[in-house]
């Protein structure tokens, strides 16, 4: 559920649209951002705050990747293995970080279409910040930087932590 200081943000965000349905991907953001995954309970929330049907927000939401529909703790760690990546090393980045972080409840990693980086392949993306020049031993660095809090994560939709 939203809290007080959440629905203050949440109607911000509102205000800033003609047509109130326009806020759901921004307040799917602020949710998943606060509980760490989208819950059905936050999409029923935002149903009632745009006057539409929850089942109106999961659509609108499942069509889009960056939404986490069930717990993925702390850091999503988004691996390219596209044309580009491919060919220098993407592959060997995401096995070596699924096998290091397997069972590792606080980091998901997964494996995702191209992040227009291609000119720094390989890339990847933690919590939507970008990495790139990647080995697999250099991405795992990264990865442990931000679990250590060396690197500060912000949330995993992208926002301020
Ligand atoms: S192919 Fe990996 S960033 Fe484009």
């Amino acid at each position: 559920m939203f809290s007080p200081e959440l629905l203050v943000r949440a109607h911000e965000i509102i205000a800033q649209y003609p047509d109130p349905h326009s806020a759901i991907l921004p307040l799917a953001h602020l949710a998943q951002d606060h509980d760490g995954w989208l819950t059905n309970e936050a999409m029923a929330e935002i149903a009632e705050l745009v006057g539409t049907s929850p089942a109106d927000v999961q659509g609108v939401c499942s069509f889009y990747t960056m939404y986490q529909r069930r717990p993925c703790g702390r850091l999503v760690v988004s691996v390219c293995t596209n044309v580009t990546c491919l060919v220098v090393g993407g592959p060997e980045v995401l096995a070596h970080l699924e096998a290091r972080y397997a069972g590792d409840d606080d980091v998901l990693v997964e494996e995702v279409e191209c992040l227009a980086a291609c000119g720094n392949a390989p890339a990847m993306q933690v919590n939507y910040e970008y990495h790139e020049h990647l080995t697999p031993e250099m991405a795992a660095a990264v990865v442990d930087d931000y679990k250590s809090g060396q690197l500060r994560a912000r949330g995993v939709s992208g926002g301020t932590p």
